[in-house]
């Protein structure tokens, strides 16, 4: 039978899972238990959801900071976030990209080639 996506009612919203904690298997676990049931090219590229999803965190996490640094009295600590923030923010910029031109190298190549052989 097709999946139909029009056709499913989905899952009651009070019985829905609100973050990744409450689900048995995290992204980064998923990785491992995917080991020698799915293609190399399928494993990679859920690793890479993980990362990518890791690093929108970090960039969201260092942007948040970047905001509260504004709203800090001038001072030693104020000067100590800014610092902090200056240093790791374009790191974080640069892992958020990384992630994503990844991502977007993995599907292309797994649009383009056939099945590779599993990791065991
Ligand atoms: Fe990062």
């Amino acid at each position: 039978m097709a999946f139909n996506p029009l056709e499913q009612t989905g899952i009651p919203v009070d019985e829905q899972f609100r973050n990744w904690s409450e689900l048995n298997v995290t992204p980064f676990e998923s990785t491992f238990l995917l080991a020698g049931s799915v293609d190399l090219m399928t494993q990679e590229l859920v690793m890479l959801d993980a990362v990518l999803l890791a690093e929108a965190k970090d960039h969201a996490n260092w942007s948040c900071l970047a905001g509260m640094v504004d709203d800090l009295p001038a001072g030693d600590v104020r000067d100590a976030f800014l610092a902090a923030v200056d240093e790791v923010e374009v790191q974080e910029d640069e892992h958020l990209r990384w992630a994503q031109d990844m991502r977007c190298r993995m599907i292309s190549l797994q649009a383009t080639s056939g099945p590779t052989s599993s990791m065991g």
